[in-house]
């Protein structure tokens, strides 16, 4: 990183004193049940205090799209890998076992080492994997949606229990030959794991998510065990190939796997799933979307764009600052952390004009796979999981609705919902 390079200034500096207590306030109504069901307004407000907000704990909340997409493509701005970890000394979250496991993915890693593990599974939902893949989505979507159809009868039933879940698992199970009884036990793992990657998790939350580190280690070690033992044409067998080429210490060549492997597992169940309901949740508050999509089928995959937009299932990531630098007009220390708020920027009225209004039919621009080289390895999956899963649903569901509203976990970061229960006739 050159100490030489000139910093980036996106925009003036606010001249407003921001108080800190409206910032807290404006958090806390953001993780409650209700803050989670409508954002917007709250992410309105904040952006309203200015493209880079300080947080109340210390670093700042990036809102404008211009200043998360620069620290996103920086190299100045860095995932918070070991070395910064073991720089903070309050005993806190960042020495609990859940942050040391996740330390080692690839979404805690810098160059050179992110670069390395990156690269050893190149691009591996290409073009081919995907259409591969996509009979499968269409056989279990059908699948689900037949579930749902039964259980609903003339009543209603969970549709995020019964297909939002169901269907990134029963995917990522598929492409990584899992087998189906052991989908219940990586959801809930998934889920409780997700915690350590909360903006403020309770200790309470951590322990959960301790625990199920744990699990998810003790799953996927013996899951790589057993490719190593009896090597397949599977995608695991083939990453141990790469991995022993490598890698000439086979334990290590392991552990990369078995990290690959995890990390692939619950990157993709936490965030589709939610992102399955709650597009579902948004076309049921824009039936006359809903309509125009139904009579003009073409437009699916620019539609699966705007959902993708509209509402992104991850909220916030977080960097830390290389080197000393200005964002946003606001001077940044070495060190420091700044949270890139995707959900907010998504909204920004510089990228999208009118852009609280959810629209099929616009290009949509967003962050919601990130940017940069931690851009999401899994776009091209969620994207496929959730047209063919809109597709069915506007083909075999016409009358579906959500019946009442979904009840979301209070959360910050990762949003999920819960329950949504939905009536199919
Ligand atoms: C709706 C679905 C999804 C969304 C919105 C999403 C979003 C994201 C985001 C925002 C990042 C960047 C995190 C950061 O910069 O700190 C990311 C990274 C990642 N995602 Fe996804 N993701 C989704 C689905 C998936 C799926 C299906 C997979 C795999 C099957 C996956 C695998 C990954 C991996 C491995 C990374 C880390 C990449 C790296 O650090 O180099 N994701 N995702």
């Amino acid at each position: 990183m050159s100490s030489q390079k000139e910093p980036v200034v996106q925009s003036p500096a606010p001249t407003t004193v921001i108080d800190s207590r409206s910032v807290v306030a404006l958090l806390s109504r953001l993780r409650s049940v209700a803050g989670q069901a409508d954002p917007l307004p709250l992410y309105a407000s904040l952006r309203e205090m200015g493209d880079v907000v300080p947080a109340p704990w210390g670093g700042f909340l990036v809102t404008g799209h211009h200043a998360c997409d620069e620290v996103l493509r920086s190299p100045d701005w860095l995932a918070l890998d070991r070395a910064w970890r073991a720089r903070q000394t309050d005993g806190s979250r960042w020495s609990t076992p859940s942050s040391r496991e996740l330390e080692q993915t690839l979404v805690a890693l810098n160059p050179p080492e992110h670069t390395r593990i990156r690269r050893s599974v190149n691009n591996i939902f290409d073009r081919g994997t995907l259409e591969a893949l996509r009979p499968t989505v269409q056989r279990v979507a059908d699948t689900l949606l037949d579930t749902l159809i039964e259980h609903a009868g003339d009543a209603h039933a969970d549709f995020a229990e019964l297909v939002g879940e169901q269907l990134p698992v029963a995917t990522v199970g598929h492409w990584l030959g899992l087998p189906p009884e052991d989908f219940d036990l990586l959801r809930a793992l998934t889920h409780a794991q997700a915690y350590a990657q909360e903006l403020l998790p309770t200790k309470r939350q951590l322990l959960a998510a301790d625990d199920a580190i744990r699990g998810l280690r003790e799953y996927f070690t013996a899951l790589v065990a057993r490719r190593r033992a009896d090597p397949g044409d599977d995608v695991i067998s083939g990453w141990l190939r790469a991995w022993d080429a490598l890698e000439p210490d086979r334990e290590l060549a392991d552990e990369n796997v078995y990290s690959l492997a995890m990390f692939v597992v619950i990157a993709s169940l936490e965030t589709t799933s939610t992102l399955l309901s709650t597009m579902i949740w948004t076309f049921d508050r824009h039936p006359a979307q809903r309509a125009w999509l139904r009579a003009h089928p073409a437009a699916l995959a620019n539609a699966v764009e705007e959902v993708f937009r509209y509402d992104p299932p991850i909220h916030v990531t977080t960097r830390y600052a290389g080197r000393d630098l200005l964002l946003g007009g606001i001077p940044i220390t070495r060190g420091e952390v700044v949270h890139t708020m995707l959900g907010a920027a998504n909204h920004d009225p510089t990228l999208t004009p009118d852009a609280h209004a959810f629209d099929v039919t616009r290009r949509a621009r967003h962050i919601s796979f990130g940017g940069g080289i931690h851009y999401c390895i899994g776009a091209g999956l969620a994207r496929l999981e959730a047209g063919v899963l809109l597709e069915a649903v506007l083909r075999r569901l016409p009358a579906l609705r959500v019946v009442a509203p979904p009840t979301w976990e209070p959360r910050l970061a990762f949003r999920r919902i819960t329950r949504m229960p939905v009536s199919v006739r």
